[in-house]
């Protein structure tokens, strides 16, 4: 009876093998190529239901300290459809599917013990383990990657286990931004409203969401881009917000500096340093000064009377 259970317990533990415990080498399916076995070899992991009557376990353990071969699975033996497959995923899905096809194209049977991912969050269906697939018979393994709370570019491995060598798969998501909210012209009017009232209300409560997250850790042009872009570089832009490259007046490091620093008193242009309740550090406004000296024109318009009226 205690030797049922046992096999029972290897049964079952083999058929839970899509996750990561080990298993064992000496689990490992004999090679299927081998001639009929006398009865005293057979094979602990036989596809035998386990209501069978019990196997004797004892004449098993010599044979089953055949090693899991580790090597990769050379080719011309399993043929995938793809190695690595690709999906993205609208902002708010949960979960990227997959399936990879496959094909014994050797002439002997090849077994698959295990699929094993590099990630908890990533699972593979599999059939029953040891999976036993025919010379010439093919089969698919669906691979489903939850992508709950992630951003970004998410990458996993697969490695499939075959008593012929190990198999690497990749799974790739990309998961796609939230689409950029437009404004409406209410949210703007009632933005540069409380904008008039308190210029620095732009770093606070949630308008920092768009006007102070994406500044985090930037620096040179990407803070351009993020922190003054936003509100001097968009079509859309109220028309008291000037073009930076086209300003009347000249410009120099300590004119870039003070207006970052400080902003403009009496108008909607806010503070950005830090010491004034801005969201900038010295050595990010530091390179944004240097962004801004070396890439928009040093001589404003008033300095340039002969250039045509600028396009916005
Ligand atoms: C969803 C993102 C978003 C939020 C939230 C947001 N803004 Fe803006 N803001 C923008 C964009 C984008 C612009 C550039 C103008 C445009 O595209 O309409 C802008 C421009 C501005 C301007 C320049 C004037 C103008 O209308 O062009 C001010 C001032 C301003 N925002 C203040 C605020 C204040 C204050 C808040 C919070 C009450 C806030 N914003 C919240 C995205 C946002
Ligand atoms: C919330 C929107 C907003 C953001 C963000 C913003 N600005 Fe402005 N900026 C303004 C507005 C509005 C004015 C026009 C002020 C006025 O009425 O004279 C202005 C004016 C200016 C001026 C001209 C000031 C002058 O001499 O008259 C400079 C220079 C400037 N901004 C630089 C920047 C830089 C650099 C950044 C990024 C660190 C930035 N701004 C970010 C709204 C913004």
């Amino acid at each position: 009876m205690k030797i049922v259970r046992h096999l029972l317990v290897a049964v079952a533990f083999i058929g839970f093998c899509v996750s990561p415990p080990a298993l064992p080498a000496q689990l490992a399916p004999s090679p299927t190529t081998a001639p009929e076995p006398p009865p005293s070899f057979v094979p602990l992991v036989s596809p035998a239901p386990a209501t069978q009557a019990p196997i004797p376990l004892a004449p098993v353990r010599p044979l089953a300290a055949q090693p899991l071969p580790t090597g990769a699975l050379a080719t011309g033996i399993l043929a995938f459809d793809a190695e690595a497959k690709e999906a993205m995923v609208k902002p708010g899905e949960i979960a990227a599917n997959y399936l990879f096809l496959l094909t014994n194209v050797s002439p002997a049977e090849i077994t698959i013990s295990r699929v094993q991912t590099s990630c908890g969050c990533t699972t593979a269906q599999m059939p029953p383990m040891p999976w036993k697939i025919p010379a010439g018979g093919t089969g698919q393994i669906p691979v489903v990657m939850n992508v709950q709370g992630k951003s970004g570019v998410v990458t996993k491995t697969l490695t499939v286990y075959t008593d012929r060598g190990l198999k690497s798969l990749l799974v790739k998501t990309t998961i796609l931004p939230p689409a950029p909210q437009l404004m409406t012209a209410a949210d703007r009017e009632r933005n540069q409203l409380l904008a008039k009232t308190d210029r620095q209300a732009v770093f606070k409560g949630d308008c920092a969401r768009c006007h102070v997250e994406p500044v985090i850790g930037k620096f040179g042009k990407d803070l351009y881009l993020t922190a003054c872009g936003i509100c001097h570089e968009t079509e859309h832009r109220a028309t008291m917000v000037p073009d930076l490259r086209n300003l009347p007046n000249d410009t120099n490091a300590d004119y870039w500096k003070l207006m970052i620093t400080m902003g403009k008193e009496g108008t909607l242009m806010p503070a950005f340093a830090q010491a004034q309740g801005g969201p900038l550090s010295d050595p990010q406004i530091k390179t944004l000064v240097g962004y801004l000296v070396t890439n928009f024109p040093a001589q404003g318009t008033n300095s340039r009377p002969w250039l045509p009226k600028p396009k916005l």
